[in-house]
Parts: C-alpha cells; sequence; structure tokens
C-alpha cells in the first residue's frame, strides 16, 4: 500500500468561509504559506463569489496577489458563475474548480442555480478557462443528500459528471457538503460516476458533519480515489449549509493514510502544529482529532 495519495488542503476556502473569525488577508498568508512549508502542493485558496453571499472570501483577491509564486504550489480558485471565473483568471488563478449543484433546494439558495442551470453555467464558461490555459476542475456539492430536499439521485450525478466531460474538466469531486454520506454510498456513487464517465480523474470532498467522513475516505479510495480534499484542523462549513460542519482534517486524513504506508508528501507533525496555531488565530478550538491527540508512535 504504497500508493501516492494526493491531497487537495482546502481550509483557507471551505475551511475559512464559515468560521466566525474574521482572519486578516496576512493571517490567511500566513496560513497558506504554514501549509505549503508542511508540504502542501495544491490548496483552495480563495473563491470568487459574490461578496455579499460570502464575506469572508472577499478578499480572494488581495490573497492570490499576496501569493508566494516561486513555490510550486497550485492554488486552486473556486468559481461558480462567469463573473468569478474571470475574477479568478485575472487573479492569477494555477487551476478553477467550478461548482456544480446535485440538487435543486440547496442550488437554489447556495448559487441561485438548478443542477442543470450548474451544468450549463459550467459549459458556457468552461471556454474562458481553457483560453487562458489554466487547469479546470469541477466538483458536485450535496452529492450525497440536499439539506432542503433530501435524497439525490445517482443519475444527477451521471449527467453532472457527461457535462464535466463535455466541458472538458480534467478531475470531478464528489462533495459530500453537508455530512450524510456514508461508506457504502461512496462505493456506489464514486463507482456509478466513473462507469459514466471513465476519463475523468475523481476527487473525494467530505464533510465530517455525521462522524463518517474518515471511513468515508477509506471507501473512495477502496473505489480507486486518489486524490482527496482536506482542511487544516477539520475547520469549515457552507453558509448555506444548515449546521454545517468541517472538512474532514487533513492531520487525520495523513495519520490514517501513513500508518497505511501510504504516501502524501505532507509533514504530519507540521500539520498538527498548523492546527494549533489556526486555534491561535481563530480563537477557538479546531475539531480535528490529531491535534488533540497527538502522532502515534510519538
Ligand atoms: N463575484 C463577485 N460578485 C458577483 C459575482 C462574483 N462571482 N457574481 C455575481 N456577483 C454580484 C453581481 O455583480 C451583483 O452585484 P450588484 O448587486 O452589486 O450588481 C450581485 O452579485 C448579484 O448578482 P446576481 O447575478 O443577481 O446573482 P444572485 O444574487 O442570484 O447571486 C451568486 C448568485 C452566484 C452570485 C451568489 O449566490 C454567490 O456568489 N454564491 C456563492 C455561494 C458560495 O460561495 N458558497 C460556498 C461555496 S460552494
Ligand atoms: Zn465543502
Amino acid at each position: 500500500m504504497s500508493r501516492p495519495v494526493e491531497i487537495v488542503e482546502v481550509g483557507p476556502r471551505d475551511g475559512l468561509q464559515n468560521d466566525p473569525a474574521n482572519l486578516t488577508t496576512e493571517q490567511k498568508l500566513e496560513f497558506i504559506a504554514r501549509l505549503e512549508a508542511g508540504g502542501v502542493t495544491r490548496m483552495e485558496s480563495g473563491s470568487f463569489v459574490s461578496p455579499r453571499a460570502v464575506p469572508k472570501m472577499a478578499d480572494s483577491a488581495e490573497v492570490f496577489a499576496g501569493l508566494d509564486r516561486s513555490r510550486p504550489t497550485k492554488h486552486i480558485a473556486l468559481a461558480l458563475n462567469e463573473k468569478g471565473v474571470r475574477r479568478a483568471i485575472d487573479a492569477g488563478a494555477s487551476e478553477i474548480n467550478f461548482v456544480l449543484v446535485a440538487g435543486q433546494g440547496f442550488g437554489t439558495r447556495n448559487q441561485g442555480m438548478t443542477p442543470e442551470q450548474s451544468a450549463e453555467a459550467l459549459i458556457h464558461c468552461a471556454p474562458l478557462v481553457h483560453e487562458a490555459g489554466i487547469p479546470l476542475s469541477a466538483t458536485i456539492s450535496v452529492a450525497f443528500g440536499d439539506p432542503y430536499d433530501g435524497e439525490v439521485e445517482v443519475a444527477v450525478l451521471t449527467d453532472l459528471a457527461h457535462a464535466a466531460e463535455a466541458a472538458r474538466a480534467r478531475e470531478l469531486a464528489l462533495g459530500d457538503t453537508i455530512g450524510v454520506a456514508t461508506p457504502w454510498d461512496v462505493h456506489a456513487r464514486f463507482d456509478a460516476v466513473r462507469a459514466a464517465a471513465p476519463d475523468l480523474r475523481l476527487r473525494a470532498h467530505f464533510h465530517d458533519t455525521r462522524g463518517a467522513a474518515l471511513g468515508n475516505v477509506y471507501a473512495a479510495m477502496q473505489s480507486g480515489v486518489d486524490i482527496i480534499d482536506a482542511s487544516c484542523g477539520g475547520i469549515g462549513g457552507c453558509p448555506f449549509a444548515p449546521a454545517a460542519t468541517g472538512n474532514v482534517a487533513t492531520e487525520d486524513v495523513v495519520y490514517m493514510l501513513h500508518r497505511a504506508g501510504f504516501e502524501t508528501g505532507i509533514d504530519l507533525d507540521a500539520m498538527i502544529a498548523t492546527a494549533k496555531w489556526l486555534e491561535s488565530v481563530l480563537g477557538h478550538p479546531v475539531s480535528s482529532s490529531l491535534s488533540k491527540a497527538g502522532s502515534f508512535p510519538a
């Protein structure tokens, strides 16, 4: 079990967008620099959405302007409409992650779009990204359940996967925005999407709202997924998902994978130290297990 697994750190975006703390641009840049020093090479560093919808991401252009570009890190910008894609390109994003949505209830509230409209928006925006020479990926939010509408049909995911293929996205994530997935569900949905769109690289995005996130990471890997989103400290959540909690914690995922012999390139001790530093700037404890229990063996 020595296959490499790519961890995409989403703390600076998914993590901070819903935290009660208001970090300054300089503190966000320090967070990003600490993550890079700990071995992170790909991360969501901000989102280009309406500042009224998500005030915590209003300074993403300033964050991108302050990044240390001498490092090889791929800085992903989240976008969900043409204005966001244009702003992300102008800000110098290394990659754009476009948000598709699998449920109408959440989609309407989060981004003013039905699943079909989010697919149309991706297909409309993709040429802009390709012309800019930037890699395009997509994430299907609420892929395991919608907080307003309930169950999400697998067919919605395969339709969105076909749209991602048509848009020439190179990677697609299934996002459990509200943390309702179980490992068996993860197998079924990743296997269905892989069968429907075999050329897309698949990425897993889990929130630990109902305690199953690490089990879901394991299940995704058993289904052949080797790109995992996680946030340092397990911070995060979506402002449009009631009772949202954080992403699966980077240090918890890294611990589990390293113990099994997988390679992530991430320094576990550095990630734990960054989670503790985060507690001091956020002004509250973070939820990860490793930041409390420490690594093993010591
Ligand atoms: N960046 C900055 N401003 C944007 C924007 C973007 N990507 N997209 C739209 N806006 C602005 C418009 O210019 C307009 O501003 P104005 O009122 O000053 O003229 C305002 O937002 C409303 O635009 P409209 O097109 O009517 O959109 P809306 O009010 O239906 O909101 C979104 C739709 C997509 C802009 C909004 O829901 C949004 O940004 N959601 C993001 C949610 C999110 O990030 N969730 C977490 C990650 S999945
Ligand atoms: Zn998320």
